[in-house]
């Protein structure tokens, strides 16, 4: 059996910005079902702390004389325990973890997440008094990417995993910071921490971790790329023998429309009648035209460039022109709220755009559309095309990353193998969207064949359990390159 230490920035249903969240409050439980022994260790954001309910104080201790509390959770609904990091009321504030009310990155985020590094490091070295000694330490996204960099320097140190959720986000802070962070001097070096003459979290990881896994096989081969990179891709392939692609999986509790409470009506693969009254219920709670012939369309997601919104704003005049609905969940960048809410005033009866995050809405938006949009530029696993194909809503993708790998293009040989499950496409224009909008509109007119598409989605198998024993394997790699 391992000992996990899942050090993670974000989990849900404690707090929430995007995938991450799913991933680390999904793949711990589905660890633990196969045996395993897993504890979170996350910082001691308020809104989480408050979401965890009974909490106590497992451990103070001090670290360079900073002290550090732990504060000990559980996982809602499990019995993974969740250790909450708290150090100078870093991280003693509300809202997003890592961005202000401006949207700009908190001044302090370089010392924020130094220190919950350099905790965590304290927590599996077993030197807290939790006498508990992980066998794997596994990190994810450049929050925690000091973690390996720092075990590196310890002897008889557990093994160590990062998992890179996004290379686009890199934890980038100039020398300045290194130097008053106290960082040791051996990690300045351009086979350690330095990127272009500044300090890198997110190189902590990818230099010094034992395994380096991404979300999809497809992003694993991507990334290694100019195009993909971010500017590591030299690194990444360099490390090619310790990086794999292991495909997230989907909390099938929590996204199951046969049992969804925030559905009008719940629904499976035989029953997709009942689907309709999800559609009714959505347009009425949008106050869209109450057409039931109309298709709809929908995208849930942050409005970044990430996800292909330019796309989406430069097609919606051509969406107009064709008998559909067009629905949006999402917040981001103002430009994209600002553009997306004049379309919706513009066409109330026809667009509706809800700018910020709402879990329910993206559940009814989920049962409600019958095609979801994800355009993405590049995108390492994506969840939302996993749910809607469980939802019976067909996924129009961009092939790229984990969307390549999960949706399977409705194509004459697919459709003869019984395989098709969404319509993907190749360019990241607005032309090529258009046509597989298009595309999609067509085979929607054909209803036998799209509740073949539709079937086909909802059977698919997105658990964790795969996912979780490819995990396993990795960490066993992971302790053998750690001996060796
Ligand atoms: P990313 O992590 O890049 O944002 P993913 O597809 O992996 O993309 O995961 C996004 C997650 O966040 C999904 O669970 C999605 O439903 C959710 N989500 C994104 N935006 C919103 C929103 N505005 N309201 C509710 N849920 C949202
Ligand atoms: C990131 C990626 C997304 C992935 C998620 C969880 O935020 O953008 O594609 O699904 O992490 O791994």
């Amino acid at each position: 059996m391992e000992k996990i230490l899942f050090v993670t920035s974000e989990v849900h249903p404690l707090i929430k910005t995007g995938g991450l969240a799913d991933v680390s409050g999904s793949l711990p439980r589905a660890l633990e079902a196969i045996g395993q022994e897993v504890s979170i260790v996350l910082p001691a954001y308020p809104e989480a702390l408050e979401s965890a309910g009974d909490c106590h104080l497992r451990s103070t201790f001090h670290m360079h004389g900073t002290e550090v509390t732990l504060i000990e959770g559980r996982l809602p609904e499990s019995s993974v325990a969740v250790w909450f990091l708290d150090c100078r009321g870093l991280f003693n504030r509300s809202g997003n973890p890592y961005v202000g009310e401006d949207g700009r990155p908190w001044p302090d985020n370089a010392e924020r997440f130094a220190l919950f590094g350099r905790a965590v490091v304290e927590v599996a070295m077993n030197r807290v008094g939790l006498s508990w000694q992980p066998t794997i330490v596994h990190c994810n996204d450049w929050p925690s990417g000091l973690v390996p960099a720092l075990l590196s320097l310890e002897s008889q140190r557990p093994a160590t995993v990062f998992t890179i959720h996004n290379l686009a986000y890199q934890g980038v802070f100039p020398f300045s910071a290194f130097a008053r962070l106290g960082l040791p001097s051996r990690l300045w070096a351009l086979d350690a921490l330095e990127f272009h003459d500044q300090v890198s979290f997110i190189k902590g990881g990818l230099v010094f971790a034992d395994r380096i896994n991404t979300v999809s096989p497809t992003y694993a081969r991507e990334i290694q790329t100019v195009e993909f990179g971010c500017g590591l891709e030299g690194l990444l392939h360099h490390r090619r023998e310790r990086l794999s692609g292991i495909l997230n999986g989907i909390d099938e509790n929590q996204w199951n429309p046969a049992e969804d409470h925030y559905l009008e009506k719940t629904y499976t693969h035989k029953t997709l009648d009942r689907k309709k009254a999800n559609r009714t219920a959505l347009q009425a709670q949008l106050n869209l035209a109450a057409d039931p012939d109309v298709f709809i369309v929908s995208l849930i997601g942050r409005l970044v460039i990430q996800k292909g919104i330019d796309l989406v704003l430069d097609l919606l005049p051509e969406l107009v022109r064709l008998p559909l609905q067009f629905v949006l969940l999402g917040s981001g960048e103002s430009r994209f709220e600002q553009s997306l809410t004049y379309w919706a005033r513009r066409y109330p009866e026809r667009i509706a755009v809800t700018i910020g995050y709402d879990e329910a809405l993206s559940h009814r938006i989920e049962a409600g559309s019958d095609m979801f949009l994800m355009p993405s530029r590049f995108e390492p696993c994506g969840l939302n095309q996993m749910y809607s194909q469980r939802y019976g809503t067909v996924p129009i993708v961009r092939k790229v990353g984990g969307l390549a790998d999960t949706v399977v293009d409705a194509i004459p040989s697919s459709f003869a193998q019984g395989g098709a499950t969404g319509i993907v496409f190749d360019e990241a224009s607005t032309g090529a969207l258009l046509e597989a909008v298009k595309r999609a509109w067509l085979l929607f007119a054909d209803r036998p064949q799209w509740e073949r598409i539709q079937r086909c989605g909802m059977q698919k198998d997105f658990s964790w359990k795969l996912s979780a024993e490819q995990y396993l394997r990795l960490y066993e790699q992971a302790q053998s390159d750690n001996r060796s």
